[in-house]
């Protein structure tokens, strides 16, 4: 109504003044030439899910946890230590550049292992980041200013959607390594190695420390032993991505076994985590960077760039999640709390493939669905082509991305055997 009355505004005075062209240039766009841009692959079934009105609608595009009520899960330990924070009046007043230091100590204690060699000596640097993507960015910065190797960094195919633009964005070249088999839904450990023998010296290369995204498939202990020895051979730098660390087994130390490895095998590594799934903290952004050095004189040298590069992005990170992880890292009874809880979660999300697996079972489907029990983490590789996830979602309402990934994390008691009739309709 404000703009009929303004435009008859205009229109009137046009008639008596000489500015009209002036007034009507307010019609005109600085983003006129601009094209529509394509929804986010993950972010982007959300918008569509919440858009359908069946009530059987399920969302099982972005890695979120849902209770088994389907809820979204504060978990326990979470609400506890906000309570200790709140009952402390603490101020609001900047943290540090490179975040809030008990964080990011606990953060880095939690993936390298409180025995680690590389925090005894000091030789790791680890701030606090904007969640998983705010640490993959700034680490994608760090090595495109700094790594004196080439800006190619391989990720596996496929891998987590956002990877891509964050380094491509950075100003990486973007090369990948064989990792997905579609024909065994597995791990193509043959593929993986061919390609990495051949990645040139220096180049950087992109691991899933645990619970793949997208694929749900892992390296067995064994397998990392082998591409942890060729990778020192061609002297890669290597990127571990930790996003679920405690979701994939249950167990934390278990989940960051590779990252350590790679570590005493005497890789200096970079490495993300984040703390959106572990703790369900999706929303506060709670993540870490992390890069071993040489020695302790190294790290306090790349802490100094870390922080004239994150200074004029976001100045420093927001405080509240923070606080509330490193509340429940260095509290002995919240911590043990979280374990239990990421134990739950995890198991919950084992018994839920189990049951898809067999509802696909009494539905009557003949396909072998051995790897949704497989494969582990938050997420499955069903293997559904992108026109039966199309019509998964027209007739059935799920929603999910176009390469077949699933989250397991939003299938409930209540809702699996709608999964498993929809899935079999679709791939009889
Ligand atoms: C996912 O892959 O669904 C999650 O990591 C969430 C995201 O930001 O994409």
């Amino acid at each position: 109504m404000a703009l009929l009355k303004s435009s008859k505004v205009i229109s009137s005075l046009g008639n008596i003044s000489p500015s009209l062209g002036v007034l009507s240039s307010r019609h005109s766009s600085w983003w006129g030439g601009l094209q529509m841009g394509p929804p986010d692959p993950i972010l982007g079934v959300t918008e569509a899910f919440k858009r359908d009105t069946n009530p059987k609608k399920m969302n099982l595009g972005v890695g979120a946890y849902r209770d088994d009520q389907g809820k979204p899960f504060v978990l326990s330990c979470v609400r506890k230590a906000e309570a200790l924070i709140a009952a402390k009046q603490l101020d609001k007043e900047y943290l540090p550049i490179g975040g809030l230091g008990e964080f990011s100590k606990a953060c880095a204690q939690l993936a390298l292992g409180a025995e680690s060699e590389v925090l005894k000596s000091g030789r790791n640097i680890t701030v606090q980041t904007i969640s998983g993507t705010g640490s993959l960015r700034i680490g994608a910065n760090f090595l495109a200013r700094f790594h004196e190797g080439s800006r190619d960094v391989y990720l596996p195919k496929p891998s987590w959607g956002n990877h891509t633009p964050i380094f491509r964005d950075a100003g990486m070249q973007l090369k990948g390594y064989r990792y997905y088999d579609p024909s065994t839904c597995g791990f193509d450990f043959k593929g993986a190695l061919e390609d990495i023998s051949k990645i040139p010296e220096k180049s950087v290369i992109l691991l899933h420390a645990c619970a793949h995204n997208p694929t749900g498939v892992d390296p067995r202990p064994e397998q990392w032993k082998e591409i942890a020895d060729l990778v020192k051979q061609k002297n890669l730098l290597v990127f571990f991505d930790m996003a679920y660390q405690g979701f994939a087994s249950g167990d934390i130390d278990r989940d960051a076994w590779a990252v350590r490895h790679f570590i005493e095998q005497g890789h200096n590594i970079v490495l993300s985590q984040s703390f959106a799934k572990n703790m369900g903290l999706y929303g506060e952004r709670v993540g870490g960077f992390t890069v071993v050095c040489k020695d302790a004189d190294e790290a306090k040298r790349v802490e100094s760039q870390l922080k004239i590069l994150i200074r004029p992005i976001y100045s420093n990170p927001p405080m509240n999640g923070a606080r509330i992880a490193a509340t429940i890292l260095n509290t002995p009874d919240l911590r043990s709390l979280w374990l239990e809880e990421v134990h739950g979660m995890a198991n919950r999300i084992i018994k839920m493939r189990e049951q898809l697996a067999a509802g696909l079972k009494s539905q009557g489907s003949s396909h072998n669905w051995q790897h949704v029990i497989d494969q582990i983490g938050m997420f499955c590789f069903t293997g559904l082509k992108p026109e039966q996830v199309e019509r998964l979602t027209k007739e059935f309402s799920v929603y999910m991305t176009k390469d077949g990934r699933i989250s397991m994390a939003g299938v409930t008691s209540g809702n699996v055997g709608h999964l498993a009739e929809g899935i079999h309709a679709v791939t009889k």
